[in-house]
């Protein structure tokens, strides 16, 4: 994996939900519409029919998907805090989330990616669905989480890359081989991924085209010394989704917490086949009997973690 520094892993973060999160709703079907049922699911459980008021932070909230399904169930006491580290997205959660009529307290903290806008021991769950996996350092943010949770509150990780799923090379090879059956082309971005074709070379060869998201990324990445040559759009992406192409194991995660995992599942064991394919009952199947033979190594995982 290539190391960038933590400084331009958050900015990057930050620019691209700036300025490309508005299409974000309409292009996130694996999390708008696949992911619902999951949050529900844990909302039933850990936020409903609670005597005592409760504060829940999510994390990374987008455009707010996390508080969107879960608020139904907190009461007019309860405070849900929506954080992110990019102010345009936390504008599109405070739109979005305005328009609806939830019983609990709303409010919307920037944060910066380093300390959690929180005081000690003041959070009863902290949710995060898509998020880990953006966060330059792992152990610092999770020292974090460890700090503002209350003793017996909850972590909650949905939607979070499975390095499992990339060990096992039955699923990512029958993964890989659907993908490239149904996207013929991405053929030339597995040979550029393994270096047998330049991607630089290939954009040059179209014209030096860089998107308008990319540039305008280049631009401000450029302007504040953070990098000394453009970078592609692949390297964006891949700088964007830090860790997700790696994915963590619970170990990963729980030396930073030494709290007690009290649920754990993974899914989507066909990956982007899957999301893109979610309708097809081939795939559907295909899925399922994946999961039943491998049920640790889909390529998703949720996480539910107890503090003592
Ligand atoms: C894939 S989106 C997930 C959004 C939302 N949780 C959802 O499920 O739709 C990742 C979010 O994490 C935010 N993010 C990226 N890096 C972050 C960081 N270091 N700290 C906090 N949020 C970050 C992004 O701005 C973006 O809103």
């Amino acid at each position: 994996m290539i190391q960038y520094s933590d400084e331009l892993v958050r900015r990057t973060n930050e620019l691209f939900y700036n300025l490309g999160g508005e299409s974000y709703d309409h292009s996130h079907d694996e999390i708008i519409v696949l992911e619902v049922p999951r949050w529900k699911k844990i909302a039933e459980l850990f936020l409903k029919n609670s005597e005592k008021k409760r504060i829940v932070l999510d994390v990374g909230c987008g455009t707010g998907f996390v508080p969107s399904v879960i608020c139904p169930y907190l009461k007019r006491d309860d405070e849900m805090i929506c954080a992110d580290i990019s102010r345009e997205i936390l504008n599109q959660c405070r739109t979005k989330l305005g328009q609806k009529k939830f019983d609990c307290n709303l409010s919307y903290k920037i944060y910066d990616g380093t300390c959690l806008p929180l005081e000690n021991y003041s959070a009863d769950v902290i949710t995060m669905n898509s998020v880990l996996h953006h966060i330059p350092d792992t152990g610092f943010f999770l020292k974090e989480v460890s700090r503002v949770l209350k003793k017996g509150g909850y972590l909650i990780i949905g939607h979070e890359a499975n390095a499992l799923f990339y060990k096992n090379w039955i699923i990512w090879t029958l993964y890989r081989i659907l993908y490239v059956l149904y996207h013929p082309k991405s053929i030339f971005d597995i040979l550029r991924k393994r270096g047998f074709l330049e991607y630089d070379k290939t954009i040059l060869k179209q014209g030096n085209q860089e998107d308008e998201l990319t540039a305008k990324i280049n631009n401000s990445l450029l302007a504040e010394g953070l990098i000394n040559q453009r970078l592609t759009r692949l390297k964006i992406d891949n700088i964007v989704e830090y860790y997700n192409i790696r994915g963590f194991t619970i170990k990963d995660i729980n030396q930073y917490l030494n709290f007690e995992l009290i649920f754990f599942e993974t899914y989507n064991h066909l990956y982007w086949v899957f999301v893109e394919h979610y309708k097809n009952p081939f795939i559907v199947l295909l899925n399922k009997i994946l999961g039943f033979f491998y049920p640790k190594d889909g390529k998703n995982m949720l996480l539910i973690f107890k503090k003592p």
